[in-house]
């Protein structure tokens, strides 16, 4: 059934939600987009004035929500109504591991997929396409199908004859280019049963992706896709990371080891950068549901594989960790430690799933003082993620363990005997190294998990220097 949409509905308003939405209207004047989300701090906070408020920081993002906002798109609490006059709904809620129960600690938890199919069941009208923006399980539109079959079932003999199409459209922007990603993708993956809904849905990316872009295949390809495209990157940021610690017993250096296996063609240049180990919230996520996914499917080798992948991204962050307590003479305790960045990455505020966040717990586990800066990230935010709160004053009077937050770069340098660099934030590459020497306590260390920052400017403002896939 051929129809022109005039109306979308995005269930969750979260990183990919919010700004998935935001260039869907900017791109698509004629179509009214609402994003619902059942956290009202969140809506309030995409609704607010000040677009430094916004909930998701992403390069480029408020000048798109400044355009579209409360034209033709508006972030709201009420599920209920935008879904009855949507066209076409997106699901774009979180899909975490599951904590509990069978598949715990691997598995996907649907929880909130299966709540919001419910949901469209029973508030929508009409014919309605429901889309899979969430990274799903393959085969998880077969449980999404049945429940919205049993509402068209019931829906037979009453005034509102609904009916429903269900389609797979996974996103693969990466944060802190999501923009960009969203306005230029390598690919748009449309995976379905009914060619007529994959070409409506298809026509709205055609607005501005051309159309030799644009990827038609069956859901469960689809839906499969995703999550090999996320455990395939992971994959090449476990091997480099395997390779830069090789690199540091042996005097090779990890930059020219990535320059000259990515000039291979066939390898390619891109997401060769040793690092602390991947953070975010689905790299590991994703892989652990393929795990999950192959054991479930009897295939052992298949899952010991993938998981490998996983193991070597924690051995990593150990790694770096150990490092730096050798360096400091075997003992942290009471030594006060910078960090610099603390989100999974740079041009984010997200944390979820952050290195940042593992080596700074055993940091302080192991009795060090830190002082944590990023451009990006509050202070609450680390309090939650640390699950400590942070020390008002700064840190003479520190017993042990103990951590503070700082306000701007050279706050993390003052009498410390270590910084660490987590992510590879531009302005941490323009810090004027004699004058962050002149603020520490000597013997000092920086420590570069990234990469970013030059030796020779480093040393020659007396200071030690370590650098990731070099030593
Ligand atoms: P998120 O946690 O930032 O946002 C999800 C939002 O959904 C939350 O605000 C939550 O309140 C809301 N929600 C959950 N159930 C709801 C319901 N029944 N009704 C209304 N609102 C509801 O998550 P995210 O990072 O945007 O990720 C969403 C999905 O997209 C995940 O499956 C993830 O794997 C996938 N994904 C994420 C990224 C990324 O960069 N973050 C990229 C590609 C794909
Ligand atoms: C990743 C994928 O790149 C997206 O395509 C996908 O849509 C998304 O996951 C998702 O499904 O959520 P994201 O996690 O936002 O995007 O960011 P990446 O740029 O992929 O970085 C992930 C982690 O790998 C970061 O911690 C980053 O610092 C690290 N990384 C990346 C490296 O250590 N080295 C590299 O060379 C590249």
């Amino acid at each position: 059934m051929k129809k022109n949409i005039k109306n979308i509905c995005c269930i969750g308003a979260g990183y990919v939600g919010g700004p998935t939405m935001a260039v869907i209207a900017h791109k698509c004047k004629e179509i009214i987009v609402n994003v619902v989300d059942s956290n009202k701090t969140r809506i309030d906070l995409w609704n607010n004035d000040d677009l430094k408020q916004l909930p998701v920081y992403e390069p480029g993002l408020d000048k798109i929500i400044s355009e579209t906002r409360n034209k033709n798109l508006f972030f709201s609490t009420n599920v209920e109504k935008n879904i009855s006059n949507a066209d076409i709904v997106f699901i774009s809620v979180n899909t975490p591991t599951k904590t509990k129960g069978l598949g715990a600690g691997k598995a996907s938890d649907l929880k909130w997929v299966e709540l919001c199919t419910r949901q469209v069941a029973k508030f929508s009208s009409g014919h309605t396409i429901v889309v899979e923006k969430s990274t799903l399980p393959v085969r998880t539109a077969e449980v999404i199908q049945k429940i919205l079959h049993k509402a068209q079932g019931e829906s037979k003999n009453t005034k509102n004859l609904k009916t429903f199409d269900v389609l797979s459209n996974p996103e693969f922007l990466a944060e802190g280019s999501a923009i960009k990603d969203l306005l230029e993708p390598d690919r748009v993956l449309i995976g379905g049963e009914d060619q007529i809904s994959m070409k409506i849905l298809s026509e709205i990316y055609e607005n501005w992706i051309p159309q030799e872009k644009i990827l038609l295949t069956n859901l469960w390809s689809s839906e499969l896709a995703k999550l090999v495209a996320n455990a395939f990157l992971a994959q090449r940021i476990s091997s480099i990371n395997s390779i830069s610690a090789l690199c540091e017993k042996t005097g090779a250096d990890i930059n020219q080891v990535s320059k000259a296996i990515g000039l291979d063609q066939r390898i390619g240049s891109k997401f060769l950068e040793a690092g602390p180990g991947f953070g975010g919230s689905c790299f590991q996520k994703d892989i652990l549901n393929l795990v999950y996914l192959s054991e479930y499917f009897g295939l052992p080798e298949v899952s010991r594989y993938w998981e490998e992948v996983i193991t070597i991204n924690e051995w990593q962050r150990k790694r770096i960790y150990r490092s730096i307590v050798e360096k400091l003479f075997g003992t942290i305790t009471q030594k006060k430690i910078g960090i610099l960045g603390f989100a999974f990455k740079a041009d984010t505020n997200d944390t979820r799933e952050s290195s940042a966040i593992q080596i700074a717990k055993d940091l302080l586990n192991e009795g060090a003082n830190l002082v944590i800066y990023d451009p990006k990230v509050r202070k609450n935010q680390v309090e939650a993620a640390l699950n400590l709160e942070s020390r008002e004053n700064h840190l003479d009077d520190y017993s042990q363990g103990e951590w503070t937050y700082a306000d701007n770069i050279y706050d993390v340098f003052k009498s410390s005997d270590c910084v660490v660099l987590m992510t590879e934030w531009k302005s941490f590459s323009e810090i004027d190294w004699q004058k962050a020497a002149k603020e520490m306590r000597h013997p000092a260390w920086i420590f570069d998990t990234r990469g970013v920052v030059d030796k020779k400017q480093v040393t020659e403002s007396g200071l030690n220097f370590w650098k990731v896939g070099i030593g």
